[in-house]
């Protein structure tokens, strides 16, 4: 029993995120955002989208939508009714292989177009024209609305030779090799994309957020806050624009522990989006998987359980969040569902394994979930002129199905924010908005060119 109360107190000390801890957090990401936004070296990115209307749910006409996100690509094509109404959505998905992740970037557009190409087969009559949206989940920096230089990959992702290369002329090339007569007119980040999804319908959306593979969000700034050079000219009418944030990258060394810095260590991006190893869908896995074989907590299990855990999980990225969703949304007095996948994954747990391994998935997602906290609570005050009531838009798999990650998150806010403030945060799920939102900035785009459909 000792070596197992041992190895709780370690987790729990790990991973304890203390309000003071929250509170010098959100200061950090307070000062990192302005020096981005001025365009000083940062860790926030907070990259401008040449995006300088505000979606009113007005915008109509017929568009594409490609998005590529993380494990997927999908090809949409929808009509934008106006007064907020979406018509029906045709759509395709498509697994993005390994190799065209990690291939060269002709590759992987390569890979895309032939997907656009098989859509217009089989959804179009084989003949398709019109203008896209282009949803791109990865830190571009834009130079207008519909070009935009690859910063960086994360999330798996390395065609090395297309960082730095513009990735709507990449893709654009790639249409035209294959006879399609579409053009990219708009580039978004999944973020912005959600936010304008959510805007559609309610105009007011103050910030897109996702807690999917990766993470990140989106608001809108005041032109005035926005360093010179960065989208806002001198002189410019604009007065506001769409900022996305990368908040992924965000420097968290004060508050990472020993098994963060093993699994950025490991990555294919060592130093680099360390707040989104720490939230993350694609990491919160490998951490506890990273946790677990820490001989403090290892000596926690009974040798069965431990000796299970070191053959089942022994490659990177094999235990997933998925999994750790389910072990904490077994509500069984035994924990036999957790039994049930600890079985399927060849392993034997006691009950006091299970309900350890349990208390290790939570102490994993509750940090996480707190973290979300403090970065929705410091973009709030950015985004908001004075406080008040506040609509967030959110997407991704571990805000949509893990278990308690919202409940835990608003606990977080509330202690960020006071119960009065947080009380005036909606926190409205925006499912599979980053593509609808990619169509509607192409309209917005084509209204601004003064072109209406
Ligand atoms: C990317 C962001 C993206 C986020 C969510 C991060 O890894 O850098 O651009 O918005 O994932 O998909």
């Amino acid at each position: 029993m000792a070596a197992r109360d041992a190895a709780w107190e370690a987790l729990r000390d790990e991973f304890a995120l203390p309000p003071a801890s929250m509170e010098n957090l959100r200061q950090l990401f307070l000062t990192e955002a302005r020096a981005g936004l001025a365009g000083s070296d940062s860790s926030l990115r907070m990259l401008p989208t040449y995006l300088t209307r505000r979606v009113t749910g007005e915008e109509t006409g017929e568009y594409f939508a490609l998005d590529l996100g993380g494990t997927h690509f999908r090809v949409l094509q929808l009509r934008l009714e106006g007064g907020g109404r979406i018509g029906p959505v045709r759509q395709r998905q498509f697994k993005v292989p390994d190799a065209a992740k990690r291939g060269s970037g002709a590759e992987l557009f390569g890979f895309l177009a032939d997907c656009v190409s098989a859509f217009v087969a089989a959804e179009c009559g084989g003949e398709a024209a019109g203008d896209i949206g282009f949803t791109f989940s990865f830190p571009a920096a834009q130079t207008a609305i519909d070009a935009g230089t690859l910063v960086a990959w994360n999330k798996g992702f390395a065609a090395a030779d297309a960082i730095g290369a513009d990735v709507v002329a990449l893709l654009q090339a790639q249409l035209e090799a294959r006879g399609l007569k579409m053009r990219v007119t708009a580039l978004a980040n999944d973020t912005v994309g959600t936010m304008a999804a959510a805007a559609y319908s309610c105009p007011g959306t103050a910030m897109g957020v996702i807690f999917g593979t990766g993470t990140n969000a989106a608001y809108v700034e005041q032109a005035a806050k926005i360093g010179k050079g960065r989208g806002v000219e001198d002189g410019s009418r604009e007065t506001e624009m769409a900022i996305n944030t990368e908040w992924g990258n965000l420097d968290t060394a004060a508050v990472r522990n020993e098994h963060d810095a093993a699994v950025d260590a490991a990555s294919e991006n060592p130093g680099l989006q360390r707040f989104e190893k720490m939230v993350s869908g694609m990491y919160l896995g490998e951490l506890l998987r990273t946790a677990l074989a820490a001989p403090a907590v290892r000596a926690g299990f009974s040798r069965t359980c431990a000796a299970g855990f070191d053959a089942a999980f022994s490659e990177r990225f094999s235990l997933h969040t998925s999994t750790l969703a389910a072990i904490e949304a077994d509500a069984t007095p035994d924990l036999a569902e957790v039994a049930h996948l600890l079985a399927e994954a060849g392993v034997q747990g006691t009950l006091a394994d299970r309900s350890l391994l349990r208390d290790a998935c939570a102490a994993v997602s509750t940090r996480a979930a707190l973290l979300a906290a403090v970065g929705i609570a410091s973009l709030l005050e950015l985004a908001q002129s004075e406080p008040g009531p506040a609509t967030v838009a959110v997407d991704g798999t571990v805000f949509e199905r893990y278990p308690g990650f919202q409940a835990r998150m608003e606990g977080g806010l509330e202690m960020l924010l006071g119960p009065e403030r947080a009380r005036d945060v909606s926190l409205v799920l925006t499912k599979d908005g980053s593509g609808v939102g990619a169509a509607i900035i192409a309209a917005a785009a084509a209204q601004a060119r003064g072109e209406t459909q």
